[in-house]
């Protein structure tokens, strides 16, 4: 029977509209058959449970794309721990029935980072009072999750975006009580929690060209080699690729360092990929070719060691992204960062994770 895809989305919609979200989620599952999905191992976005919820378009695309999800801040202190004694894990839940009840995989993001921590977290005094609260958040949080989210962010962003020398590290509640130890012991914590789990060390504007780029790179590396010689249970690394649509990826020194991660045994995930194109120039049609050509550049130079195993986009559709917010295009177009557009139309940028990731049936 030929199903066109008008009709999936005209159904999704209307059955969206008049069901809960659980009853919704069940008629998607079945309104995207597995025949109608494009998928391509270990490809995933970044969703929130309100966009899903508010869009039935969003939903069946995630279905339709993806095999994996990441929540964009349901899992973040700032959401869970509005006070020391309540864990809200109510839209993290839902988000992770979600993607069970429609096959997809969880990654958790993130355990441990510099920002959006709560007041009360950022009024810690003492080291005592900061090891307790991390240790048992870290033991409450992954535990709860044990066998179910397979992978964690488990430190975010420890190096500062101007490294001055290699040993630089960003300076956060954690690190004031604790010094640099907190990293070592958010990674053991979360190991004792889930031993099967995959950890992570994530990363931002490590993959382009440019003094920056290069020193924070060699900050992340010299972290990298002080965990490994430590013996911390750390079993991959997360390149945000968080891309500068108007800066070139810097393909040697990407493959350089993917290649020593992975001569040091980690895996190399691609966690937050989208394309920052509020300079880009031109036709639509010449700025998607950019975008494109700049994440064929970063896969190509990612892959080059070995197949890409985990590539998620911090986001899928042009509609939702944080990058309209943050940094809106001066000449008031929409931004276009993410591989699907804000009418759900798959962009070249999607071409290119079909280039660099099998495809699944
Ligand atoms: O709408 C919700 C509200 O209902 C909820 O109560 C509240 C709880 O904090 O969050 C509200 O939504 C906002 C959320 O984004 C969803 O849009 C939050 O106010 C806002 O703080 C949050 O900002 C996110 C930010 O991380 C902080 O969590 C951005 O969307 C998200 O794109 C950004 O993502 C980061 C990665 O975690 C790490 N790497 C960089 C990346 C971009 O900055």
């Amino acid at each position: 029977m030929n199903i066109s895809r008008r009709k999936i989305l005209v159904s999704a919609a209307s059955i969206a509209a008049t069901l809960t979200f659980a009853t919704a989620r069940a008629q998607l599952q079945r309104s995207v058959p597995a025949s109608l999905r494009s998928r391509r191992a270990g490809y995933g976005a970044a969703v929130t449970l309100a966009d899903l919820n508010s869009d039935p378009h969003l939903a069946e695309a995630v279905i339709r794309h993806c095999t994996q999800i990441v929540p964009v801040y349901e899992l973040k202190w700032g959401h869970l721990r509005r006070t020391e004694a309540d864990y809200s894990f109510d839209l993290a839940d839902n988000l992770l029935s979600f993607a069970e009840s429609n096959g997809l995989k969880m990654r958790g993001h993130n355990l441990v980072w510099y920002a959006v921590n709560p007041p009360w977290v950022e009024a810690l005094g003492n080291a005592r009072d900061a090891e307790r609260v991390l240790v048992e958040h870290i033991e409450t949080v992954v535990s709860r999750y044990r066998d179910r989210i397979y992978s964690w962010d488990v430190v975010n962003e420890p190096i500062p975006d101007k490294a001055q020398h290699p040993g630089d590290r960003r300076p956060c509640i954690w690190s004031r009580h604790l010094g640099a130890r907190y990293i070592p012991l958010a990674f053991r914590t979360a190991a004792a929690a889930d031993p099967k789990a995959q950890l992570v060390l994530n990363e931002y504007d490590i993959e382009q060209i440019g003094d920056d780029f290069a020193s924070k790179r060699a900050a992340f590396r010299n972290l990298i080699f002080e965990l490994l010689d430590a013996d911390v249970p750390l079993d991959a690394i997360g390149m945000q690729c968080h891309l500068r649509g108007d800066k070139a990826v810097d393909r040697e020194g990407t493959q350089k360092f993917v290649a020593e991660m992975r001569s040091l045994g980690l895996k190399v995930i691609v966690t937050e990929l989208d394309v920052q194109d509020q300079y880009l120039t031109g036709a639509i049609n010449e700025r998607d070719a950019i975008e494109a050509s700049c994440v064929d550049d970063i896969l190509s130079a990612i892959a080059n060691a070995e197949p890409l195993e985990s590539v998620l986009t911090w986001g899928l559709s042009d509609r939702h992204s944080w990058i309209s917010q943050m940094f809106p295009r001066s000449d008031g177009l929409p931004n276009r960062p993410l591989p699907v557009d804000s009418d759900y139309r798959p962009k070249p940028f999607m071409s290119m994770i079909e280039k660099h990731l099998r495809a699944i049936y």
